[in-house]
């Protein structure tokens, strides 16, 4: 076991892990104006939302990977590299990168880590792991709405937001224009699909 973060294994994992966290953070910034482009604007925000996550989980290694002073750090390491420009494409791509990163790469990272002596290491690769697990549902999730033409209807009536003004419209579909802002559908989410979840009720 060893407890030199500087010979350890760990080391390179962390520097192969910011990179990957600061590559998802770019790629999802540039879906982001794919979907925007496209009118696309609840995946233009998914992605947005899930980008700032990326730097935030970059940041905690970059953390890590201070203690061991500014040595350049060699990896070798494979990365994604989708290039379509179809916001079904970049979903179901970026669904199967946060698979990979949280059912292969992190649960691996975090066992090297424990192995050499580093608890704290393995336990951010862990709670990283299952964030990523989340992104992947997520993604899936509207990868399928797109996909089915289900991302602003519904089978019954449902309380839909747009993410430009608020408007609130409850209905088995998003308007087709807002009443309010007048942009277009793109807009709209399901309220419940919101990070802040239903309205308050007082
Ligand atoms: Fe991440
Ligand atoms: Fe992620």
């Amino acid at each position: 076991m060893s407890s030199n973060l500087s010979q350890a294994k760990t080391r390179e994992n962390l520097m192969s892990a910011l990179a990957g966290e600061a590559l998802s953070c770019t790629r999802y910034k540039l879906a982001e104006k794919v979907c925007r482009q496209k009118q696309l604007f609840v995946l233009a925000n998914l992605f947005k939302f899930t980008a700032a996550q990326e730097r935030v989980h970059a940041e905690v290694f970059y953390k890590h990977l201070k203690q061991c002073g500014c040595e350049p750090v060699s990896i070798r390491a494979d990365f994604p590299n989708e290039c379509s420009e179809e916001p079904l494409d970049l979903l179901r791509h970026a669904a199967e990168t946060e698979n990979h990163e949280s059912s292969e790469v992190y649960p691996a990272f975090a066992q090297s880590a424990r192995d050499e002596g580093f608890p704290d290491i393995a336990q951010d690769f862990e709670n990283i792991a299952s964030v990523e697990s989340s992104h992947g549902r997520r993604y899936r999730h509207y990868a399928d709405l797109l996909e089915n033409g289900r991302l602003h209807t519904c089978e019954s009536a449902e309380d839909w937001l747009c993410l430009n003004c608020g408007y609130l419209h409850s209905g088995s579909s998003a308007p087709e224009t807002c009443p309010v802002c007048a942009q277009p559908q793109g807009w709209y989410v399901r309220l419940c699909e919101t990070p802040w979840g239903l309205e308050p009720k007082c």
